[in-house]
């Protein structure tokens, strides 16, 4: 069952579509995800795929990683930026050994309460690791839902509880489509209704997409990234 206006042309069009991402597989396990997620907080796809491959090879369970000392994660976590992450994912290995038995939490409270997991990445990982329903809001979704349902062409700048709302009221019901959902329009985000040239020629919602049928009015403002 898909009960929004979007869904069933989202999810045909992701199934099509997607981009075969090795922490999408079903066989990805919620250490894999959550090292995925922490990594894509602020590097690009491409660069993050060789370090996710080396990082799990390196250490395929939290408790591989949390028996070495920081600095060798942030020796591994090499060009990707930001350092401060690979202290937080290995500040998390040590969490999830010492209070949860060293398997990743499935409840989106325990997840929030790890270093460096904010609300994003603690519903991204109980919804894409364990098929929950909770609602996902990065830069790619905010966007298309500001596009297709609001009619505009960018979120505000800070995420508002009217965005979390109008998310929330668009999650299928059953759990498993709901995570769907929630990968599928961040992709759809990520390969066309991108930030500064959407394709929509290509996009599965162009007659249901209020910024479309408006004309494509342009952000009042400097467009910006994302
Ligand atoms: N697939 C699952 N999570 C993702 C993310 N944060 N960015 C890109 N693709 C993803």
């Amino acid at each position: 069952m898909n009960e929004n206006p979007y869904s069933t042309a989202v999810l045909a069009w992701y199934e099509a579509n997607a981009r075969d991402l090795p922490w999408r597989r079903p066989d990805a396990g919620p250490w894999s995800v959550l090292v995925s997620e922490i990594m894509l907080q602020q590097t690009p796809v491409v660069r993050v795929l060789p370090a996710w491959e080396a990082w799990l090879r390196r250490w395929p369970t939290p408790a591989d990683l949390a028996a070495e000392p920081s600095g060798e994660a942030v020796r591994m976590w090499n060009r990707l930026g930001y350092p401060r992450r690979a202290l937080n994912l290995h500040a998390c290995a040590r969490a999830i050994v010492s209070r949860h038995g060293g398997r990743v939490p499935d409840s989106h409270a325990d997840l929030l309460a790890l270093p460096g997991v904010g609300p994003y990445t603690a519903a991204a990982v109980a919804s894409f690791a364990f098929g929950q329903r909770h609602a996902i809001l990065d830069t790619n979704v905010r966007r298309v839902l500001a596009r297709a349902v609001t009619g505009i062409e960018y979120p505000p700048k800070a995420q508002t509880k009217a965005e979390v709302r109008l998310a929330e009221s668009l999650l299928p019901a059953a759990p498993p489509v709901a995570a769907r959902w929630g990968v599928a329009v961040m992709e759809l985000g990520a390969l066309v209704c991108t930030a500064r040239s959407p394709r929509c020629v290509d996009c599965p919602i162009i007659d249901r997409c209020a910024w479309h049928q408006a004309g494509r009015p342009a952000h009042d403002g400097p467009p910006r990234r994302g």
